[in-house]
């Protein structure tokens, strides 16, 4: 007879605990344990496809290049870093109805169309409705296969008996492994079904595409642990309202990371943006105040986009900070240079801050821009409209150099600006002839007057 036992299982960080408790000791969330039934006897054993190899010297392992399998969508095969590697299992989470499934079943269409095997594994949705999406998609090769089932096991099967190029998983959150009793979707089943795939396709070597369904607080459904046992996690960003979206890698053991893809949804599904930058900036006005273009670094690509800012004078006793595409910190950072350094008194604004295209920014190269934009906005004098804004901002108001100066600034040369304000240490590494004229600067304050006046 088997034995259930339960555990309390914490949904954020799928810590484990005998009994309940309110607050997670790992995570320190609150209430976030959630009992679970576990079969105790017989843990799942997994899945192999061949003989367990013995250890071997690390010398002996041959060095050969690892397999990788273009896409054929370009963006796509950039974030990869070049293609899908073989035995790898890559993990695409992001928000419903960003196009998680839409992109997966063009990957396996052009697979397929290339007269690969293609296993679609569509758990979520009917076979029915997966044939509808793809039939919009464009025409449907013979070699795609699909499936509707949400038993790890009989998928495992399904995998060895057809061999496929590449298996999606839609979704990892429904699958369910026979041998736990708790409900798909729970802790234990969507880390026991990610571990028996990870299994399958690293001893078959055929690469497995899981798709994770992220909640509002930006964490996978269930745990987190997900990303620490797949090779490649990648991010959907953006707004479902909008058609722009961005594909972060922000995990890839097999190339570099924050490398990013942009997509625009259109109705024949995903299509790549060649010109993100364009794209951007095609709906800025032109002299409006507290407008900046920064050009940013996102992996190895540049990419101009729009930083707005709106100070207006507050109501409340405790003005309003909100901002969007930034960091929170930075921008607290950022106002209080403002006062203290440059004497602006934002102490009673309500300061708004926003990057246009919901994309997100995380290096510090955008706080001169964010900054200017601010005090654009306070002063009512829009920055001048064919200027692009770069620099990291100290304590003491200092702008300080940035990393890959010179790809910054080709990209803004080449959608047409005519100047670049920038930290006065960048310019002495140039070894590039620009035809933009490069106004180099050493505090906020230079960079204020050189960037308003009019
Ligand atoms: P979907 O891939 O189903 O999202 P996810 O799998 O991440 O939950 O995307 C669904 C959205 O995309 C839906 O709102 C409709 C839209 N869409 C298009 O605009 N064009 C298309 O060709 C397709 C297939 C979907
Ligand atoms: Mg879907």
């Amino acid at each position: 007879m088997t034995k259930v036992k339960t555990v309390f299982v914490c949904s954020a960080c799928g810590y484990q605990s005998a009994k309940w408790l309110g607050r997670c000791p790992d995570c320190n969330n609150w209430n976030t344990l959630v009992e679970e039934a576990q079969v105790r006897e017989s843990r799942p054993s997994r899945y192999q496809f061949s003989p367990a190899s013995p250890p071997q010297s690390l010398l002996d392992v041959p060095t050969s290049e690892e397999m990788r399998q273009p896409t054929q969508i370009k963006e796509l095969d950039r974030i990869l870093g070049g293609g899908i590697v073989s035995g790898s299992v890559i993990l695409v989470g992001g928000e419903p109805g960003i196009g998680k499934s839409t992109i997966l079943l063009q990957v396996s269409n052009k697979l397929a169309a290339s007269s690969q095997r293609v296993l679609y594994v569509s758990a979520e949705e009917s076979i029915r409705q997966t044939k509808l999406r793809a039939t919009r998609l464009g025409e449907i090769p013979k070699n795609l296969y699909i499936v509707s089932e949400t038993n790890v096991e009989l998928i495992a099967e399904y995998i060895k008996k057809y061999s496929p190029a590449i298996v999606v998983i839609d979704s990892i959150q429904v699958m369910s492994s026979p041998n736990l009793t708790s409900a798909p979707g729970s802790v234990s089943q969507v880390r026991e079904c990610a571990a028996y795939l990870t299994a399958v396709a690293k001893s078959s070597n055929i690469p497995i595409f899981l798709i994770g369904h992220i909640t509002k607080e930006g964490f996978l459904a269930g745990p987190r642990v997900l990303e620490h046992m797949v090779d490649t996690v990648l991010y959907f960003e953006g707004q479902r309202h909008t058609s722009f979206r961005i594909l972060r890698a922000v995990k890839n053991r097999f190339g570099s990371t924050n490398e990013i893809g942009v997509f625009q949804m259109t109705a024949e599904g995903l299509v790549e943006v060649n010109n993100p930058s364009q794209l951007l900036l095609s709906e800025r006005s032109k002299k409006a105040c507290g407008s900046v273009v920064v050009p940013c670094i996102e992996g190895t690509r540049p990419l101009l986009v729009e930083v707005q800012a709106l100070v207006s004078r507050s109501n409340l006793a405790m003005p309003r900070r909100w901002c969007s595409g930034v960091d929170y910190n930075r921008i607290a950072l950022l106002i209080a240079v403002l006062e203290k350094r440059v004497g602006l008194n934002l102490g009673s604004q309500d300061i708004f801050i926003n990057v246009v295209g919901g994309v997100k920014i995380q290096e510090p190269a955008i706080d001169l821009a964010v900054a200017l934009a601010c005090a654009s906005s306070f002063k009512d004098v829009p920055v001048d409209e064919e200027s692009v804004v770069l620099g990291e901002v100290g304590l003491s108001a200092e702008v300080r150099a940035v990393t890959q100066p010179e790809s910054r600034i080709l990209e803004a040369q080449r959608l047409g600006f005519k100047h670049c304000i920038i930290a006065k240490n960048n310019l002495k590494d140039l070894k590039t002839k620009f035809e933009i004229e490069l106004i180099g600067v050493e505090t906020v304050k230079d960079a204020l007057e050189a960037a308003l006046k009019r």
